[in-house]
């Protein structure tokens, strides 16, 4: 292997050696910095980077030993080498040096040869811990953004759900705003009506009607809603109501119809019908809308608490789950897209037992497996979600009814990166994380059926995991 260059730090007191030292480092192309006690040389090694330390043990006020002690305690000094220097009939010291974590040793008076040997070997060592500290960082950093990206894809969605109340709540308020406006204008003209009793009686009744009716939307078709619209507005233009053309909607909605117009001409008089009509019609429409708002306060309190609950958010790390719960708080994050084509089967068993498990982290494993599933699927298929207990393992699993996954690449989906989307699309971690999650974190197993048309992952969680 070719021969490493470093910037190396040599902690001597004896000026004689360290100028031989010194000399014989620049030598081989290395750059030098030199330390004449202990303290400096923690006080250098906490100032610069260096690769190489070669550590004299017998110093003055603090000793080599020392000296490694700290660096040892230290994280950021932690993965240096250190050579420790020596005489040779002090190898007891270099013993314990080595034992505290030592790298190498180096006998005094200096052998070049060796000296480049030992160094070289460190230096290499150094190089590659270097390399795995960027590689472990560089994943943590890939796991986050993959973390985000799933994040990203799930907020979309769910945007969309929260977005639909919200903008139903809002146009509602306006609607609100005339009906009750209509309302007050009603009341107004029934007030001058001088209503008897009994048509007292037959108003508040007939509100009482339109206010259950406003509890279940009309299932009427276009084409019916438009004919009996027709046949009202001509019944009213036959009595000579034309006042009331604002309201024929809302009498249809309200299940209005010849026979029912009809009827109300026994109990009131045709020029009191205008605000009758409208007085119902309005308390209809207050109240269908009343509805509609409270059932839209309704979802999105439902989306925000199946949110709180797929997050575990103010939950310890390691809780009691039930990974029913779990999987259908991960729908309830999928429901924009899964609702575009894809029909859900919940298979849950009822008796399951809970798992001791990082209840956020399954979530994000159900997320992984459903978000490839509607991607195989591409949107469109069945998508049966499973849950039992057997043999001490609680079972979920996650089947579609994609195209299968091919068998020469199913050896391949849990390596860091495979991805068969395109560049983009896919970072090819979601499986890789989800493998680390149930195989390293919670012991479990993860295990694949798949041809075309069925592909189902089962994963398996211990019930007493230790
Ligand atoms: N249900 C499935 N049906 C068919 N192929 C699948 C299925 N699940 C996973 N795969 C295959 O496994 C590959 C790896 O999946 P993985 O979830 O690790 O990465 P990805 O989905 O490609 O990217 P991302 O990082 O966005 O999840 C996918 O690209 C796909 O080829
Ligand atoms: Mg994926």
């Amino acid at each position: 292997m070719a021969d490493q260059n470093g910037h190396i730090l040599v902690v001597d007191d004896n000026s004689t050696s360290r100028l031989k030292l010194t000399m014989g480092l620049k030598q081989q192309g290395h750059t030098v910095a030199l330390a004449e006690n202990g303290q400096q040389a923690l006080d250098m090694l906490r100032a610069e980077a260096f690769d190489v330390v070669l550590l004299d043990i017998i110093l003055p006020e603090m000793d080599g030993h020392e000296v490694l002690r700290q660096m040892k305690c230290d994280k950021t000094l932690r993965d240096i080498p250190v050579i420790v220097i020596s005489a040779l009939d002090d190898m007891d010291s270099m013993v314990k040096c080595i034992e505290m974590g030592a790298e190498d040793y180096l006998p005094k008076p200096f052998n070049p040869v060796l000296l480049k040997a030992r160094l070289n070997a460190s230096l290499r060592k150094k190089k590659l811990r270097d390399l795995e500290i960027a590689y472990l960082e560089q994943e943590v950093m890939l796991r986050q953004s993959e973390k985000l990206a799933t994040l990203g894809r799930l907020s979309a969605g769910l945007a969309h759900e929260l977005n639909n109340p919200a903008a139903a709540t809002q146009r509602g308020v306006e609607q609100l705003r005339s009906a009750f406006f209509r309302l007050r204008q009603a009341l107004f003209g029934i007030s001058d009506l001088k209503l008897t009793n009994l048509q007292l009686a037959s108003l508040l009744e007939l509100k009482l009607i339109a206010q259950e009716r406003a509890k279940q939307p009309d299932d009427l078709g276009a084409l019916d809603r438009s004919d009996l619209e027709y046949e009202i507005e001509t019944w009213l233009e036959d009595q000579g109501i034309d006042k009331a053309w604002e309201n024929i909607p809302t009498l249809v909605s309200l299940g209005y119809g010849l026979d029912k117009l009809t009827s109300l001409t026994d109990t009131f008089e045709t020029d009191q019908l205008p605000s009758i009509l409208a007085s119902v019609s309005s308390t209809y429409t207050i109240c269908s809308l009343l509805e509609e708002m409270s059932q839209g306060a309704g979802r999105t309190v439902e989306i925000v608490n199946a949110l709180k609950s797929y997050s575990y958010l103010d939950q310890a790390p390691i809780q009691s789950v039930d990974v029913r719960q779990g999987l259908d708080s991960t729908l309830v994050m999928f429901r924009s897209r899964l609702k575009a084509g894809v029909v859900v089967h919940r298979e849950y068993a009822e008796d399951l037992p809970l798992v001791q498990a990082h209840g956020g982290e399954l979530n994000q494993v159900w997320t992984n497996m459903i978000d490839n599933a509607i991607a195989a699927m591409d949107g469109h298929g069945e998508l049966y979600l499973r849950t039992r207990q057997e043999n001490g393992w609680v079972i979920v699993e996650i089947e579609d009814t994609g195209p299968g996954i091919p068998e020469e690449i199913q050896l391949r989906i849990f390596d860091p990166f495979f991805t068969t989307k395109p560049l983009g699309e896919g970072t090819g971690l979601g499986l890789n994380i989800s493998h680390n999650i149930i195989v390293h974190k919670h012991k479990g197993q993860i295990l694949i059926a798949s041809q075309p048309g069925q592909t189902c992952f089962q994963i398996k969680l211990p019930i007493n995991a230790d």
